[in-house]
């Protein structure tokens, strides 16, 4: 019999997910009389000694956080529990101290709102301590399989696509190719929405191989054409021509993607003799106020994540497909991941569009 179940937010933030802890918080406690703890800093918390958590009551989940980005519990996507970093560089496995966490604070279950990162981490968890466990999808690369979208997403594509609506006054006023370079971690899925969305002249992504004289050569067309100005959006995790990523290493040795926009914007002007500018989008796409339908996709999620642990169902992720909340197994929802198909509907409207991919 549940009586108390646990929520964390882990990985990298995006929008939704205050909304969809007030509809777990609702739903569980409102309807089914639960406790509901917030666990914050994802697993860190339940690592913390004493645990750091908060009891979430239904009368602090004011609307103010369907309209909220980021996560009030907060969130790392450092710290792996099973090679957990140390000051001294080093790492220990501190597993059975988060199971622990889980067991002082007298939890049922947990629901983990996650992507393919925490939900390897956390089902490992769930394996080793007993725990039950259930998967919130989120992610704004929007790579976790067997859901057609996950939480953050459609707010980042937006994001991006508003920044394409603002560079393309400003191009044409100075006869410029604006590179708006977007987040996606080895998935394309942002830049090809929002590139269609806000009318790119190009699209680079990691799933299409590309060549720059291609690029230039859609470049000159439009100069051709009589058009002054251009836009491309290219994707974080796109490689150079000689195929290398572009990362930066942060503090803590974390390399990120960043910088391929930049890549882009000279090669180009060196083959086009155009005024290039470059925009790095970043961490906007991640902090907005979630959009009208991740709020309704995170609420959605989050009362039929309620309603699997009131049914006894772990281990499985919730999932949205042809217009309705599904649950799925985790693990089939990471083996799946679900990168840009280039054969898929999308990349032939854009081609359909005369929007170039550069190859
Ligand atoms: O996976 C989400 C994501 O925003 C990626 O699109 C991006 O590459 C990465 O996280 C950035 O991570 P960080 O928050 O460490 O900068």
């Amino acid at each position: 019999m549940i009586k108390r179940i646990g929520i964390l937010t882990s990985g990298g933030d995006c929008a939704g997910l205050n909304a969809v802890l007030r509809a777990v918080v609702l739903h569980a406690v409102s309807n089914k009389g639960w406790e509901v703890i917030g666990l914050h800093q994802g697993t860190a918390g339940l690592m913390a000694r004493p645990v750091s958590a908060e009891r979430l009551d239904p009368y602090t989940m004011t609307t103010v956080l369907l309209r909220q980005g980021g996560t009030v519990l907060g969130t790392t996507n450092r710290g792996d529990p099973f090679a957990f970093p140390m000051a001294d560089g080093h790492t220990v496995d501190r597993s059975e101290e988060v199971i622990e966490g889980y067991r002082l604070l007298g939890l049922d279950a947990v629901i983990g709102i996650g992507g393919d990162g925490s939900f390897q981490i956390l089902r490992r968890l769930a394996q080793q301590g007993g725990l039950n466990l259930v998967g919130i999808p989120k992610t704004i690369d929007n790579d976790l399989g067997l859901t057609e979208i996950s939480v953050g997403h459609d707010t980042a594509v937006q994001v991006a696509t508003e920044a394409l609506d603002r560079l393309q006054p400003t191009a044409a006023s100075h006869d410029r190719v604006m590179i708006l370079e977007v987040m996606g971690r080895d998935a394309g899925h942002i830049a090809l929405s929002a590139g269609i969305a806000g009318g790119a002249d190009v699209i680079l992504v990691p799933e299409i191989p590309y060549r720059m004289e291609r690029v230039a050569a859609k470049i000159d067309d439009i100069k051709r054409q009589g058009r002054n100005f251009a836009l491309v959006v290219v994707a974080e995790a796109v490689p150079t021509e000689a195929g290398d990523t572009v990362t930066r290493v942060h503090v803590g040795g974390k390399a990120t993607y960043g910088g391929i926009g930049h890549h882009v914007s000279e090669r180009l002007a060196a083959l086009t003799g155009a005024e290039t500018r470059v925009t790095v989008l970043g961490h906007l796409q991640r902090g907005a106020p979630p959009d009208a339908r991740d709020r309704v996709i995170a609420q959605a999620f989050g009362v039929h994540a309620v309603d699997l642990i009131a049914a006894g169902k772990f281990d499985r992720m919730v999932a949205w497909q042809n217009r309705r909340v599904i649950d799925v197994p985790i693990l089939e929802a990471i083996e799946r991941n679900q990168v840009v198909d280039p054969d898929g509907t999308l990349v032939h409207t854009a081609r359909g569009l005369g929007i170039s991919f550069g190859d």
